[in-house]
C-alpha cells in the first residue's frame, strides 16, 4: 500500500456544497443548460464592485506584494474598526485580525478556543447548520458538535440552550449565524438579548457570531450583532465573500476581546503568514469609500429582487411545499417532505431529500442542496444569487418535475 492520509484527517468530510458544485460543473461540461441554485455565490451574476477591483489592481501595480503584519495591514484594521462602528460595534484595531476568508477565520477561532485535551472543548451549533461548523471541530478535537434543532421559523430556542448549558460543562464555543445559511432567517433583537443573557451566565463560553451576511438583510430590518449585548464573550466573523460577492478574494475578519485576538494573530501568522496584501489594501480603500454602505446595499437590493421573484414563482407553482419567507442572506429553504415518498414516472421511490435533489438534477437540470447536508432532512436549499431568468425557468422546470411524481 502507498501513502495514506492519517486516520485522524480522514474523519473530515468533503464540503457538501462544493460537491454539489462539481456535479453542476460536470453537467455544464457535458453541454447541458443548468439551473443552478447550488453554490452560495453571487459571482458572476452580481460581480465584485468596480471600486474594489480597481483598488486591488492598483495595489498590485504599487508593489504592495509583500507580507503584512500577521493580524493584518494597519490601514485595513483601521478601516474595519470604522466599518464595525456603522453596526454599533466598537472594536479597536488591536481587537481585529484578518484571515484568508471566513471559513479560515472559523478554523482559526476553533484552533484558538478548542483545547483538544481539555474537558471543555465542545462546540454547539444550531441546525440547519452550515457545513463547516460540523466538520472542522472534529478535525481539532475528534468530537462532533452538539447540534440543537431550531424551531419552525429556524430560530434557536433559548430554553433548550439554557437547559443544555446548565447540564453540560463541556461546552467551549456556541456558533450563531444570523443572517443564516441555509435558511435566510434573521434572529430578532429580543432573541439575541435572551441568548446573550443565558450565555452571559457562563463566562468561560465563547460565542462565535458568524455575520458574513450582515449587509444582506431585507424588509427594513437592521442587522444587530450579539456582540452588542455580550462583547466580552463574543468573537465576530465577517468578510468579503458574501457582502461584496468576493468569494474568490479570500478575505475574512475576526473581531473579539484583545487577549483572544492576540492568540488568533499568532495562529494566523504561523498558518498563513498573512492575507494577500493587494486584497487587504483594496478592501481598506473600498471600506473608506463605502462608509455609507451604499455599494453593499445596492448588492442587497439586487438580491431582494431575486428573493421576491423566487418566492413569487415558487408559491405560484409548487403548491404542496411549506416555507418560511427568508429575511436575509440569499437562501430559501422550503420543507419538501410532502414530495418524499413519491415515485418517479419510471417507478423509482424518492424516499429522501437527497433522492429528490438527485431526481431534480437528472430530470430538470435544476441543482439544489438537500437539507440533510445541513442536518435538517426533508428540505431543499436554493441559493438565489442567480439571474432572474434562472429563477423563472428553473422554478418552472422544478415544478413540472415535481408534478410528474406519483403519490
Ligand atoms: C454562514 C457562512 N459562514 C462562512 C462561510 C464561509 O465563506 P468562505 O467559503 O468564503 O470562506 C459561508 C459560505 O458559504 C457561510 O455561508
Amino acid at each position: 500500500m502507498g501513502l495514506m492520509p492519517s486516520a485522524w484527517a480522514q474523519q473530515i468530510k468533503p464540503s457538501p456544497t462544493l460537491e454539489i458544485k462539481s456535479v453542476a460543473d460536470r453537467l455544464r461540461l457535458e453541454g447541458k443548460q443548468i439551473y443552478d441554485f447550488g453554490i452560495g455565490e453571487m459571482n458572476p451574476e452580481l460581480p465584485v464592485p468596480h471600486l474594489l477591483k480597481a483598488a486591488i489592481a492598483q495595489a498590485v501595480m504599487d508593489n504592495a506584494t509583500h507580507y503584512s503584519p500577521a493580524a493584518g495591514d494597519p490601514e485595513l484594521l483601521d478601516a474595519i474598526h470604522a466599518d464595525l462602528r456603522l453596526f454599533g460595534l466598537d472594536y479597536s484595531p488591536a481587537e481585529i485580525v484578518v484571515c484568508p476568508g471566513p471559513k479560515d477565520a472559523f478554523f482559526k477561532i476553533c484552533v484558538t478556543m478548542l483545547n483538544p485535551s481539555a474537558r471543555r472543548n465542545r462546540l454547539v451549533a444550531f441546525a440547519p447548520t452550515y457545513e463547516s461548523y460540523e466538520n472542522l471541530p472534529v478535525l481539532l478535537t475528534g468530537k462532533p458538535p452538539i447540534v440543537l434543532q431550531t424551531d419552525a421559523h429556524f430560530l434557536p430556542d433559548p430554553n433548550q440552550l439554557e437547559d443544555l448549558l446548565s447540564q453540560d460543562d463541556t461546552i467551549a464555543l456556541i456558533v450563531l449565524n444570523s443572517p443564516n445559511n441555509p435558511t435566510g432567517a434573521v434572529y430578532p433583537l429580543s432573541l439575541l438579548g435572551e441568548l446573550a443573557e443565558i450565555i452571559g451566565k457562563h463566562e468561560q463560553i465563547c460565542v462565535l457570531s458568524d455575520e458574513v451576511y450582515r449587509t444582506v438583510v431585507y424588509d427594513g430590518i437592521e442587522h444587530v450583532s450579539i456582540a452588542s449585548f455580550l462583547p466580552d464573550q463574543t468573537v465576530l466573523v465577517g468578510g468579503v465573500s458574501k457582502e461584496v460577492s468576493g468569494t474568490g478574494l479570500r478575505l475574512g475578519f475576526i473581531a473579539g476581546p484583545e487577549p483572544v485576538m492576540q492568540t488568533v494573530a499568532n495562529v494566523e501568522g504561523n498558518i498563513s503568514s498573512c492575507v494577500n496584501l493587494p486584497t487587504q489594501k483594496g478592501y481598506a480603500q473600498f471600506l473608506h469609500k463605502d462608509a455609507d454602505l451604499r455599494l453593499r446595499y445596492e448588492i442587497r437590493d439586487a438580491l431582494c429582487v431575486r428573493r421576491d421573484a423566487l418566492i413569487g414563482r415558487f408559491s405560484e407553482l409548487v403548491e404542496d411545499a411549506l416555507w418560511e419567507r427568508p429575511s436575509g442572506a440569499f437562501y430559501f429553504f422550503p420543507d419538501i417532505r410532502c414530495y418524499c415518498g413519491r415515485q418517479t414516472p419510471d417507478g423509482r421511490l424518492l424516499d429522501t431529500d437527497e433522492a429528490l435533489a438527485l431526481y431534480l438534477i437528472e430530470s430538470a437540470n435544476v441543482v439544489t442542496v438537500p437539507g440533510s447536508k445541513f442536518q435538517r432532512p426533508g428540505h431543499l436549499r436554493f441559493a438565489y444569487a442567480v439571474s432572474l431568468e434562472t429563477i423563472d425557468v428553473g422554478i418552472q422546470r422544478l415544478a413540472a418535475a415535481l408534478n410528474r411524481l406519483c403519490a
